[in-house]
């Protein structure tokens, strides 16, 4: 026992038994028990919501039209213990998807805000508010359950936590009513997935220039093959980003000092607004969507295994089709710098998934064998740490690859590495890099 300045006193040990939490022994009144109400042998429940309007300052009553239902699942995709992680992503998007929204449809809201509709049982759900156009008034950011055939009511959008709805008769007039089934989304609804909806908006509009069969515009690939972690035109694109970029891969965050400070400057909100999509209705709304549905009949007419619909192999969560070999290689670049010679190569839709082989030798033209082997991999750089000084060649081969192989010579100099401040490499010739792709084996 310990009383308010602290002091302890021991009423009872007993170093057999724990004594934590002892109760009185003495005549008590059987606690009351809540009848089952809920019907085991329903799939759905309901929700009442009273009032949307409730907590929703600034909103005009009567603006908000429906109630988008979405629900919060988990990955499906199976992974085995001390497996990668990255096996367990459900394909929606590369970094921090910890849930996947599968949207189940919406429910209208009525003129005086209340809404009562039928969602299915068991599975954690949250509210969005939408205006007539399906544009977001207000989103919940927890979720709730419906037990089965119970119906479950609640405020608005949001009432205080400790405050309780007033009963009120109208209420009872919308609960003599049937419960609204939900309706589908303007774009159908289901799951939000970047491959099969995204991607299919890339490779109509900027796949020919950005990777397709003609170049890579601005060194940006948009082709949604897939790589390691995920697919190749999302990682470009994050890539890009800065601000979510840390040690080349999007999965960490920054601490905020990493960030320049700028001052912030209001906008300036003269002039007319400029919308892109105004409605649901409009035409470039729908334009987007008629891309989207194609892209997503396509995609799910063969859904791969991690997506809804896929055949769930334990422990894979993709199909790796095996890559066949390249038809011409990419250009081997290396380059000297601080922390050794750096390699790297162009990026390809066509040989993601490849298993490199690097080999070095102080041979030019040399054959690449067991004992030139620097490293296997299927990524597109590497830092040869252990570079001796002097001139070295490289080549880049793949099992069962094209010859020639891709080649690369460089000068090692070893000087960049103690100075950090100037890490140009100094290269054999005039060219900084001196590099060819089709010198024979
Ligand atoms: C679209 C507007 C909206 C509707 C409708 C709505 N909620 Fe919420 N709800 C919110 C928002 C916003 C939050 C988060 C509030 C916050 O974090 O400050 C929330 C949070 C909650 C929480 C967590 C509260 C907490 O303190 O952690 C519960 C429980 C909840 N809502 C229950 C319900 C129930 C039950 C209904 C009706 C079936 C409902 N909500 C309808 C917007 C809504
Ligand atoms: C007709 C060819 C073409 C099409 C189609 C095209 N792009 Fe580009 N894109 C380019 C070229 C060329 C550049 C480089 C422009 C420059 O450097 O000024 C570029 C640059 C970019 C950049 C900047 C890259 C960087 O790192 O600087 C992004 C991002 C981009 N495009 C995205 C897209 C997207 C998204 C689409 C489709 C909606 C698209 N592009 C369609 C040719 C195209």
């Amino acid at each position: 026992m310990m009383d308010r300045a602290g002091r302890r006193l021991t009423l009872l040990d007993d170093p057999d038994i724990c004594l934590h939490s002892p109760m009185l022994v003495k005549p008590r009144l059987v606690p009351p028990v809540i009848a089952e109400a809920t019907d085991r042998n329903a799939s759905t429940g309901r929700f009442l919501v009273q009032d949307v309007y409730q907590g929703l300052e600034g909103v005009k009553r009567g603006d908000v039209k429906w109630l988008r239902v979405i629900e919060e699942t988990s990955r499906v995709s199976a992974s085995t213990m001390g497996g990668s992680p990255y096996n367990q992503t459900f394909l929606v998007s590369a970094a921090l998807a910890f849930s996947v929204k599968n949207y189940l449809g919406v429910a209208p809201v009525s003129e005086e805000g209340s809404a009562y509709f039928e969602v299915p049982a068991g599975r954690a759900l949250y509210l969005q508010a939408l205006d007539g156009d399906g544009r977001l008034v207000q989103s919940m950011r927890s979720f709730i359950q419906a037990a089965p055939g119970t119906t479950r009511s609640c405020v608005g959008c949001h009432e205080n936590r400790s405050s309780a709805p007033s009963p009120d008769q109208r209420f009872r007039r919308v609960l003599a009513h049937p419960p609204s089934r939900l309706q589908p989304e303007s774009w159908g609804g289901g799951y939000l997935d970047y491959p099969t909806m995204v991607q299919p908006i890339l490779d109509r509009h900027c796949v020919s220039c950005h990777g397709g069969a003609r170049e890579i515009a601005a060194g940006l690939d948009l082709t949604g093959g897939w790589t390691e972690h995920f697919s190749i035109s999302y990682e470009n694109l994050v890539s890009r980003r800065e601000s979510q970029l840390v040690n080349g891969y999007a999965h960490a965050v920054k601490p905020v000092d990493a960030f320049p400070r700028r001052t912030f400057r209001a906008p300036d909100r003269s002039g007319s607004a400029v919308i892109s999509f105004s409605s649901t209705q409009s035409e470039s709304y729908q334009a987007m969507l008629a891309i989207v549905r194609n892209g997503r009949e396509l995609a799910l007419a063969e859904p791969r295994v991690d997506m809804p619909g896929g055949e769930i192999i334990p422990g894979e969560s993709r199909q790796l089709i095996a890559v066949s070999a390249p038809e011409r290689w990419p250009a081997l670049r290396a380059t000297e710098t601080a922390s050794g010679v750096r390699l790297s190569w162009d990026r390809r839709a066509d040989l993601s998934g490849l298993k490199f082989e690097l080999h070095r030798s102080e041979k030019p033209g040399f054959t690449p064998e067991a004992t030139t082997r620097l490293v296997s991999l299927t990524r597109f750089d590497y830092f040869d740490v252990a570079a001796p000084s002097g001139v070295q060649h490289y080549a880049l081969i793949s099992d069962g690859g094209p010859s020639p192989a891709a080649r690369a010579t460089v000068m090692v100099t070893g000087h960049s590495r103690n100075r950090k401040a100037d890490a140009r490499s100094k290269v054999r010739g005039s060219d900084p890099i001196r590099s060819s792709d089709r010198s024979s084996l």
